[in-house]
């Protein structure tokens, strides 16, 4: 095209929700999935909210969702879940956010093959089970909306995150293959990649922490001593936190977006480690994530 003629680029109008309204969400005992099926809700949609645990399956139920229970680390719990979903939709499930994860902190050589795999049965292969389980009703109506909750540790690694960064670059991976073969069935994949969002989070890593890793015996002792002072304090959030609402505005856009995007940065992190790994070589961005280490 001619550098002089100018592209004007006329916006859609959204998808109006009520005619594209349900959704399940995983891991909504806490933090964003749970501000997520809320403001959903608010919105108009039919959330069925997931947890795995039976008190928080209840106390969802309690709260007015369809409530669901899901274990992302038990492939029946999936199959039970994604049935009652078929049920009671009628096979029209629009939309899936996948949500539920947690953080397994530890150096790297200090993960044993069975920590890590249950990092990846929940973070991803339960992920990928639900995500396949659901995709047959969307292709059948040529229309839906996955979305993947992955990190700015999706994209960039810190020390002592490996198993989480692992599962979060492999769901990258996984999602990018899947837009290109969903091309053109009206089936769209978005990633979400947030920075510090105020959670259950930190709180859920220092128990995986403590349950899987031998402090003591590592040579890295020294600086699981400090991991353990910041996970363990419960005030002083990490700089630039931002509330689950800021991922709650993307999952909309996402959803209701005749052109969501592929990927949706939020907090000023992610954007900020977004540009630096285009311009940076390999080397001097290494040191700059050396120096952000303490920052999630
Ligand atoms: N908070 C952050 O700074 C941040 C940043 C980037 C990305 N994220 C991503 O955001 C998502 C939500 O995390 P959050 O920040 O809201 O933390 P959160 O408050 O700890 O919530 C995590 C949710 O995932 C659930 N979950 C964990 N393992 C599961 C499994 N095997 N099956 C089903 N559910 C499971 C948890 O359930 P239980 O209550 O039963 O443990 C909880 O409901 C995760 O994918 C996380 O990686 C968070």
């Amino acid at each position: 095209m001619h550098p002089c003629i100018k592209l004007k680029v006329y916006r859609s109008p959204p998808i109006a929700p009520s005619s594209h309204n349900t959704i399940l969400i995983t891991g909504c005992s806490s933090g964003i999935g749970r501000c997520v099926a809320e403001g959903l809700k608010t919105r108009g949609y039919r959330v069925f909210a997931s947890a795995r645990k039976a008190k928080d399956v209840e106390a969802l139920a309690a709260a007015g969702f369809e409530a669901l229970s899901l274990d992302l680390a038990d492939s029946e719990s999936i199959d039970a879940a994604v049935a009652e979903v078929k049920k009671l939709t009628d096979g029209s499930l629009y939309a899936l956010f996948n949500n539920g994860a947690y953080g397994q902190p530890g150096a790297v050589e200090d993960l044993c093959r069975e920590v890590l795999r249950e990092q990846f049965e929940s973070n991803f292969f339960g992920t990928h089970q639900l995500t396949r389980a659901v995709l047959p009703m969307m292709l059948a109506q040529g229309r839906g909306r996955i979305i993947q909750n992955s990190s700015v540790l999706g994209f960039v690694a810190l020390a002592y995150r490996g198993a989480y960064t692992a599962t979060k670059y492999a769901l990258e991976g996984l999602s990018d293959t899947l837009r290109l073969e969903l091309a053109g069935t009206g089936v769209h994949v978005s990633l979400i990649e947030p920075g510090p969002i105020d959670s259950r989070f930190r709180e859920n890593a220092f128990a995986a922490y403590k349950r899987n890793i031998d402090a003591q015996s590592s040579r890295h002792h020294t600086r699981y001593a400090a991991m353990e002072r910041r996970l363990g304090a419960s005030e002083a959030p990490t700089p630039f936190t931002l509330p689950p609402e800021a991922v709650l505005k993307r999952v909309i856009h996402a959803l209701e977006s005749r052109r969501p995007r592929p990927r949706y940065y939020v907090t000023f992190p992610t954007y900020l480690f977004a540009v630096l790994k285009r311009l940076l070589p390999h080397r001097l961005m290494d040191r700059v994530l050396r120096g952000a280490e303490g920052e999630r």
